[in-house]
């Protein structure tokens, strides 16, 4: 970034226009930027570019602004423009002139964007992560509501999608968005009996896998403009395969390239570590395994009217689940003391036990990992003692039992174990434990229950140690460079 001013000094000493200047220090420039820049002497002047990074130009009374997403500038201005790949502008107080790699004038059209963009404050709450936990009964509500009709129990997949012309859907995301895609992987294969791939983006890219037709990629990203999911999702459409993408902000560049737009309604997340808009992408890919099971007749329409009832449920368990808030905040003093926290669980269980300890790492910085139960004796067992505390995730579902003998090889070694169940599961829990009961619920909706503790845990024990919760240390909210 150092080189590029240096670049834009050069040509303005050729004594060319700051425009055109400009223009040609682009053209010489490789690789994903976006840049704002100011230039001595020019105080009614900024310019702008963007390639492979978003931008978004912010049109205010007598003012205007340059910012990296909608959310940036929602409180300056709800009227904003979004630069398309490659194009780069200049403004001034009142207008922007807008022109594209080749630098032909172009016109972006100007959307206005929702005042709640635009109004994101942390009401009564400490942090934004504490708030967006809260949110959760609202934003699986307006989720679900876009992909479940109460009335007549049918689950729809929006805009035009064809399950039943789908044979394999490939999955492309990053972090915690890449956890709520491993999670639909069982949904999609055990409801709908389509084979799912998935990939962490950045590795997906690179990888270049043999496609074939009739595959579907789903893109999964909470801002739509995370830049390796966004070259993947390019990747697949390039290779002619369909494309979807599962964003909450439905002015991304993901929603807007994709063919299908499947919108998750979080609403505006804040916090860095991913709480709202997980449990609604989770929720939404449910949905669409529902849709998908329907469409492609793995179920009959009974049991999509009985699914779609449980899911609907998902609020109101996810409401009780926060009502465990102090029993969880109980046991941070201890666990912010470990060095090492594990996470166990089986089938979707074992996806959320990732994402319970990707949640601790990020925002307490105490090492953790998330592991499949079987895996247990293959490696993580050798780590535990005294002071490793253990969570486990284990609903009273079928595979109960056997995360229950996972368990005792724990115990039986000293570690210190948390066992989030539901009551039946505390009924059959081994002796010894600390429990933590969740509202009983159905499989389906389990992994959205069980996502609440183990946010809620990395929260508090986040708070305990005085660390920076909305703003951990390293991280940001939106990775839009490689
Ligand atoms: C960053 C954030 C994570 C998020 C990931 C993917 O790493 O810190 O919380 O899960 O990006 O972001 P996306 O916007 O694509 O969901």
């Amino acid at each position: 970034t150092e080189v590029i001013p240096h670049l834009i000094d050069r040509a303005l000493a050729r004594g060319l226009a700051p425009l055109d200047a400009f223009r040609e220090t682009l053209d010489r420039l490789r690789g994903a930027f976006a840049l704002a820049v100011l230039i001595e002497g020019e105080d009614q002047l900024i310019l702008g570019a963007r390639r492979g990074s978003p931008l978004v130009v912010g049109y205010g009374d007598g003012e205007m602004y340059l910012g990296s997403d909608a959310l940036a500038v929602g409180p300056m201005t709800s009227q904003i423009a979004y630069l398309d790949e490659g194009d780069y502008v200049a403004i001034d107080r009142t207008t922007a002139r807008i022109f594209d790699a080749g630098g032909r004038p172009v016109t972006r059209q100007i959307r206005i964007i929702p005042p709640a963009a635009a109004l994101v404050e942390k009401g009564a709450y400490r942090h934004f992560m504490e708030k967006e936990i809260h949110d959760q009964p609202g934003a699986c509500q307006h989720t679900l509501s876009a992909y479940l009709d109460p009335v007549t129990g049918r689950a729809r997949a929006p805009g035009g999608l064809d399950f039943s012309l789908v044979d394999r859907i490939q999955i492309v995301a990053c972090g915690t968005a890449n956890y709520a895609g491993l999670i639909s992987r069982y949904l999609f294969e055990s409801l709908a009996r389509i084979p799912v791939d998935i990939d962490v983006a950045s590795e997906f890219r690179y990888r270049a896998p043999p496609v074939r037709k009739g595959t579907l990629c789903i893109a999964i990203s909470q801002s739509g403009e995370t830049a390796d999911t966004l070259a993947a999702l390019r990747w697949c459409r390039d290779q002619g395969l369909g494309t979807a993408a599962v964003v909450n902000v439905h002015t991304s560049t993901m929603a807007r390239e994709a063919d299908i737009l499947l919108p998750t309604h979080a609403g505006p997340e804040i916090g860095v570590a991913s709480t709202k808009a997980f449990t609604s992408q989770v929720a939404a890919l449910t949905a669409l395994a529902v849709a998908a099971a329907a469409a492609r007749g793995r179920i009959d329409a009974a049991e999509e009217a009985r699914l779609t009832r449980l899911l609907l449920e998902a609020p109101r368990l996810i409401s009780g689940a926060l009502a465990l808030e102090d029993q969880i905040r109980a046991l941070a003093p201890e666990l912010a003391k470990a060095r090492d926290v594990l996470y166990f669980g089986r089938g979707v269980m074992s996806a959320l036990a990732l994402e319970g300890a990707l949640k601790l790492k990020e925002i307490s910085y105490i090492h953790a990992e998330g592991y499949p139960a079987g895996e247990l004796k293959h490696g993580p067992i050798a780590l535990i003692d005294e002071a490793t505390p253990v969570i486990v995730l284990a609903p009273s579902d079928a595979l109960f039992e056997k995360t229950v003998s996972n368990t005792a090889e724990v115990m039986a070694r000293g570690g210190p174990v948390i066992f989030i169940t539901d009551e039946e599961g505390a009924r059959r829990a081994p002796a010894g434990v600390r429990l933590i009961v969740t509202p009983g619920c159905d499989d389906i909706v389990a992994p959205l229950v069980y996502a609440v503790p183990i946010q809620m845990l990395a929260y508090y024990v986040a708070v305990q140690k005085g660390a920076d919760v909305d703003q951990p240390r390293n991280l940001a909210k939106s990775v839009t460079v490689e």
